[in-house]
């Protein structure tokens, strides 16, 4: 594949007002999700699950791509149209989580590398088949007393790069994500620093391995005070310091950054989305690719009952991509 296809569809991805839904929990994380709202984690109820998600009424209209997990780009629906199907129809490209988690980084307690390039090419060639566009490559940077290392950031980013290249081998767009966590009690201009050092070293190593930026996409995590941080930064501090960051490490070449909730309430990461996009234009645009701040009040109803609260969930879902989608464009107003 060309570069001009890679382009076109990271282009296509964060097309104006629109975004990414993350729905590639791995089992672990569904598991997780489902035991919070008491949902058996089983195959049945998770791909019922997703289907709830993927065909929530006029999702295209601010979503232009879905990442899937393994089981689900395999799965389809009750009446057995595949979700790739369900997801082109509605103008929204199928994207693939392809990591295989964050392992603990042996000799350096507390931080993690991510793991899964073993077998890739061959993943990637078996996902082209069954309809991805782009995947999705997780990197986990923890904050904490001798953390991050430099050898946790090299290594992640290192992977990172040889993940990027084998994608656009196989006419993938790459999204490349070094999440910085929120956990912690650091304050914002730890946040900063760690995540500019961070983005610095994935596009060092991007272009180490002739990674061609204008078909790659960045998923990044916000500048934002640790979830226990005493002195929580305010929204305007948060937009300010993100894009400063961002616009000190990323270069102009990158089609376009999109934004991991991480634990965010639903309404901060709209919120924070929104202030950002409210001081534009800036040299990329900036849109969401949100996992939890996406689904967690569809799974709530979801959770409570399938089949009674069918519809509602699914209007929610929708209304969120909305919030989002107005959000990415720095138009999202609050409604009392
Ligand atoms: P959250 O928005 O829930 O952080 O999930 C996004 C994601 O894909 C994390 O890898």
């Amino acid at each position: 594949m060309s570069i001009e296809e890679l382009e076109r569809i990271a282009q296509a991805i964060v097309a104006p007002g629109k975004g990414i839904i993350a729905i590639d929990e791995s089992m672990p994380t569904i598991k997780k999700r489902f035991d919070a709202v008491g949902v058996p984690n089983t195959e049945e109820n998770r791909r019922a699950y997703r289907e709830m998600l993927l065909t929530a009424p006029r999702l295209g209209e601010h979503i232009s791509g879905a990442i899937l997990y393994d089981e689900t780009i395999r799965q389809a629906t009750k009446t057995g149209v595949p979700f790739t199907r369900i997801l082109l129809n509605a103008g929204i490209l199928p994207g693939i989580k392809v990591d295989r988690g964050a392992k603990p980084l042996a000799g350096f307690p507390g931080e993690w590398v991510t793991e899964g390039l073993d077998g890739l090419r061959e993943r990637l060639t078996e996902y082209v088949k069954l309809g991805a566009k782009f995947a999705k490559w997780r990197a986990v940077i923890t904050i904490g007393e001798n953390a991050p290392s430099g050898t946790c950031i090299e290594a992640n980013m290192h992977a990172l790069a040889r993940y990027a290249a084998l994608c656009q081998e196989a006419g993938i767009v790459p999204v490349v994500e070094p999440e910085v966590l929120m956990d912690g009690d650091h304050d914002l201009e730890v946040s900063y620093e760690v995540t500019e050092a961070t983005l610095r070293s994935l596009f060092g190593a991007l272009y180490e391995h002739n990674v061609m930026l204008e078909g790659t996409i960045l998923k990044a995590s916000m500048v934002i005070s640790g979830k226990e941080c005493a002195d929580q930064a305010t929204v305007e501090d948060v937009a300010e310091e993100t894009v400063r960051c961002l616009k000190s490490a990323v270069p102009a070449t990158i089609p376009g950054i999109v934004f991991l909730s991480g634990g965010q309430s639903d309404e901060q990461a709209t919120i924070h989305l929104n202030a950002m996009n409210q001081r534009g234009p800036h040299p990329w645009p900036l849109s969401f690719s949100y996992g939890r701040a996406m689904q967690s009040a569809a799974l709530a109803l979801w959770g409570k009952d399938m089949q009674a609260n069918f519809d509602e969930a699914q209007k929610t879902v929708s209304l969120r991509a909305k919030q989002n989608g107005l959000a990415a464009l720095g138009q999202w107003k609050k409604v009392a």
